[in-house]
């Protein structure tokens, strides 16, 4: 989704707008802009396409002069990708210019209403709204940028985080956020405000994350912050300690393989700080013995991959714990009018923290009073901070769209979920936790085994790369190994691909099975072998080319697939964390064979800040 940066210093502004924009890159666009002011004017430069295009238009940001600016990547929602939807937009006598990241719901209304008033629109986007509208409240409140920013916000419905520059307040920065990611770096000699962190680590680890209805003001040597009645607010900054060579490539070709190959260690950093003596220690998850036992139901919430690892929670926490778990989309969830009754948690499941589906069911299952516990990579994201409980995935910066390493320390963390709801509830005993806990402790080496075996799986994706559909079928836990498999495929590949509960592929889906369809068995839960293996049987008897991932000797697949990939033997719980190593891998390099853009697939957005 977009992502904004706003700075204000001694430097020129163009370049370091750039430089944050190109760590906001992984969040998906299609084209993007900048408004520096040049002691004078606002001057505007905007393109489609990537961030290269606007470098080059602006010769890497010198044609721009100037000290004070706001940029911006777009990710189309109102109107098509073009320079001229592209951001910033100005009001109509250009002396005012805004950056937006977010949905204006009501634009329409209020675009009519403004029409009516004489201002002219040039692009389609919903953004254009507010730079008219704060021109209409600005001349309304005699020229009071603080004022005039309230009275934006109380009109516009929607999300958005705003960064706005005013030709006579030129040594000023305004930014204000509605469920839009939004945070301010205090800078030497400068201040910036980025959608998210990376975009400033270059200049300060010092970072303020701004909440909903909250108003920067930021000049070169000061950074004050306002309600929207426009009183003054204390807040305390962060310092971050994470490095800035985390969110860059470090040699790798791309971020997602370095993520892949990051996973041993990201896995083993979510495990190691809640083992202790042979104990699984949750300290964050502040419930006591007595509430975990008096737990009903849990009910976990999440899109995409996120989603996926709580579809394998739901065998996990059912079987080892014999809580029942309800698994939703948060998109879903949220306007269901889900029961949500005494007695249970709701498990919120976000790489970004910002995900806007995943944030309303946050919200929604907070305003019926239930428990909630985010699972969340990224610190101090809306998530996080408005979950009862935050549980942080230690996964680190994740660049690549594709999740490979937040989704690997998500499946841990609800491993260890589980295993400790199990043993407070004792449906475990202390000698099958003590054996979990060696076959978890092990996944990260396992990980890295499965890793160094690369180039079979490669050898595969070069030969299949010009696929044109592929079928992932699994039962079980197979079959939510199988959906994340499939949507690593296709993300980033652009082929047709799904993923289907194995027993359900005669009911409707191997119609579209023929001579050489790729069919993807993952076959890992041993109780289920024989009938898995039938419904492979069904599938290459129909001419298909099935390529399996089981466990190491298995023997009774080797007669049965065309292909083997074998994992190592651990729990039946945790083979999810094992079998999705070879897809990931699989999903990346054809990718890479296909020649496309491993990192940033076209249509799609890292974090998804808008529903
Ligand atoms: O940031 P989140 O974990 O809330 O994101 C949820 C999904 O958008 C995300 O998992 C998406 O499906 C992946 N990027 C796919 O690889």
């Amino acid at each position: 989704m977009c992502g904004i940066v706003g700075y204000v210093g001694r430097e020129q502004a163009a370049p370091i707008l750039l430089d944050g924009l190109s760590k906001l890159e992984y969040r998906g666009y299609d084209s993007a802009g900048m408004a520096v002011y040049d002691g004078q004017h606002i001057n505007i430069q905007k393109t489609m396409g990537r961030l290269k295009v606007l470098s080059e238009l602006t010769h890497d940001g010198a044609t721009m002069p100037g000290c004070v600016g706001i940029g911006h990547t777009r990710w189309a929602t109102h109107g098509e990708p073009s320079d001229v939807n592209a951001h910033p937009h100005y009001n109509e006598d250009q002396s005012i210019a805004v950056v937006h990241n977010g949905i204006i719901e009501n634009y329409g209304d209020l675009k009519t209403k403004l029409e009516a008033r004489g201002y002219h629109f040039l692009s389609a986007t919903d953004t254009e709204v507010i730079a008219h509208l704060l021109d209409y409240y600005y001349k309304k409140c005699q020229y009071n940028a603080l004022a005039s920013i309230s009275k934006v916000v109380s009109r516009v419905e929607g999300s958005y985080a705003l960064g706005i520059i005013f030709v006579d307040q030129p040594e000023y920065v305004y930014s204000v956020r509605k469920d839009s990611p939004l945070i301010v770096g205090h800078g030497q000699g400068g201040n910036l405000i980025a959608s998210d962190v990376p975009a400033v680590l270059k200049y300060t680890r010092d970072v303020y994350f701004i909440e909903n209805d909250e108003v920067a003001m930021l000049s070169q040597d000061n950074i004050q912050f306002y309600n929207l009645d426009g009183e003054i607010l204390e807040k305390e900054s962060k310092h971050i300690d994470w490095d800035i060579h985390a969110a860059e490539k470090g040699g790798y070709e791309h971020f997602m393989l370095k993520e892949i190959y990051e996973q041993p260690k990201t896995v083993r950093d979510t495990i190691t700080p809640r083992v202790s003596n042979g104990e699984i220690v949750i300290e964050e998850l502040g419930m006591t013995d007595e509430e975990i036992r008096a737990l009903k139901k849990i009910h976990i919430v999440a899109c995409g991959s996120a989603y996926h690892t709580g579809v394998t929670s739901k065998y996990v926490f059912e079987g080892m714990a014999r809580i029942p778990v309800e698994v939703d989309l948060a998109s879903e969830f949220r306007y269901r009018n889900p029961i949500l009754e005494e007695g249970t948690l709701v498990i919120v499941i976000s790489q970004s923290g910002e995900t806007a589906d995943s944030l309303a069911a946050l919200r929604l299952a907070k305003s019926r009073g239930v428990k909630t516990l985010g699972i969340v990579n990224v610190v101090g994201s809306s998530i996080a901070r408005e979950a009862d409980k935050v549980m942080y995935t230690w996964a680190g910066p994740e660049i690549s769209v594709a999740t490979t390493k937040a989704y690997s320390c998500q499946l841990v963390a609800q491993y260890l979920l589980a295993m400790k709801f199990a043993h407070v509830r004792r449906q475990i005993t202390d000698t099958e936790l003590a054996s979990y806990l060696v076959d978890l402790e092990k996944l990260p080496n396992q990980i890295e085994r499965l890793l160094s075996n690369k180039e079979k799986i490669q050898k595969f994706a070069n030969r299949y790369s010009g696929a044109e559909n592929v079928f992932f079928i699994g039962r079980g836990i197979d079959y939510a190994i199988s959906l994340e498999g499939s949507l690593k495929l296709k993300e980033i590949s652009y082929i047709h691909s799904e993923a289907y509960a194995a027993g359900e592929l005669k009911h409707g889906t191997i119609s579209l099975i023929e001579e050489g369809t790729l069919v993807v068995a993952v076959v890992t839960q041993e109780e289920l072998y024989a009938k898995t293996i039938s419904n492979i049987v069904e599938v290459r008897s129909r001419g298909a080319v099935v390529f399996s991932v089981t466990n190491d000797n298995n023997q009774a697949m080797e007669s049965n697939a065309d292909y083997i990939t074998y994992i190592p033997r651990t729990n039946k719980y945790f083979t999810n964390s094992l079998a999705i190593i070879p897809l990931q891998l699989f999903g990346y390099y054809v990718s890479v064979c296909r020649g496309l853009d491993v990192d940033k697939p076209r249509n799609l957005a890292k974090s998804v800040t808008v529903e």
